[in-house]
């Protein structure tokens, strides 16, 4: 199966995680990836395993809050690539605190790289995608837009993405831009092992108990968000648009 031979498409956040996973499926699939994170020495690994198998993947260093840093970026991603075709807003962390405790720094950093940082690499994407009249761009949503304790700025960026998710739906279909979301619940990644080591448990303990709440009572895997976002990504989903699927193994 190769859906994404030709393409050139941006992961960001692809160090490790769902990110990783992505990247490596859309180059499974045949596409040209870049491979997005904080340093491009963070990003080699995801790289080295994609050219391994033979395709194509550079690394970039990039913090997708910095809005001038991510107009470099798409520059950059077009002169050696080619105009991106699939944009992927996966880069994303969590500063957990109830609100009492809440500082202002742990709010603005979650909605400036969660959410900001959606909208930084919409923005600069949607130029080439509009230009060729091609472009799908999925973002990270999260189980958590419905509300979550300790996460009121989680949940905030995360409801803002689907926000955004239908507007740009509005904005750019007529560009032939299909924009959609992805809702994950549990995923066994370095971000929920760090939630599990906050209220004292191992990753793997952490990982049972919550897959007791899961009606297909087993956690997520990077890999069942990735094939997820693939198939959004994908022209099988060429009249899905302004959506956001929760992928979540049957939690309602
Ligand atoms: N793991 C889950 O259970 C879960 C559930 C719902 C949604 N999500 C979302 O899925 C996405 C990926 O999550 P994950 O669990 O793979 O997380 P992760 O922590 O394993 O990976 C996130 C990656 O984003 C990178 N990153 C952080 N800030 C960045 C910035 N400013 N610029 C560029 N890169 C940056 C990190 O370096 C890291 O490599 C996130 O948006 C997350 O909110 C995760």
């Amino acid at each position: 199966m190769s859906r994404f031979t030709g393409k050139v498409a941006v992961v960001t956040g692809a160090a490790q995680g769902i990110g990783a996973a992505t990247a490596r499926r859309f180059a499974e699939e045949g596409a040209k990836v870049a491979v997005v994170d904080l340093t491009t020495e963070r990003a080699e690994a995801t790289v080295a395993a994609i050219t391994a198998s033979g395709a194509t993947a550079h690394a970039y260093g990039c913090d997708v809050a910095d809005r001038g840093a991510v107009g470099e970026l798409f520059t950059r991603v077009a002169e050696e690539l080619g105009a991106p075709h699939i944009l992927v807003n996966n880069a994303g962390l969590t500063r957990d605190q109830l609100l009492f405790k809440m500082s202002g720094d742990d709010w603005d950093t979650v909605l400036a790289v969660n959410l900001t940082g959606a909208f930084n690499c919409s923005q600069a994407a949607q130029k080439y995608m509009v230009e060729q009249r091609y472009g799908k761009i999925v973002s990270l949503s999260s189980r958590s837009a419905l509300g979550n304790r300790g996460q009121a700025n989680y949940a905030a960026a995360k409801a803002g993405i689907q926000g955004l998710t239908a507007t740009l739906a509005i904005e750019l279909g007529p560009y032939n831009v299909n924009v959609n979301a992805v809702a994950p619940g549990y995923v066994a990644t370095a971000m929920t092992a760090a939630t599990a080591e906050r209220v004292g448990l191992s990753a793997e303990e952490h990982q049972v108990a919550a897959a007791e709440r899961i009606p297909l009572r087993r956690v997520g895997l990077p890999e069942d968000i990735a094939s997820v976002v693939a198939f959004l990504a994908s022209d099988d989903a060429s009249y899905v648009s302004g959506q956001t699927l929760y992928v979540n193994g049957g939690a309602r």
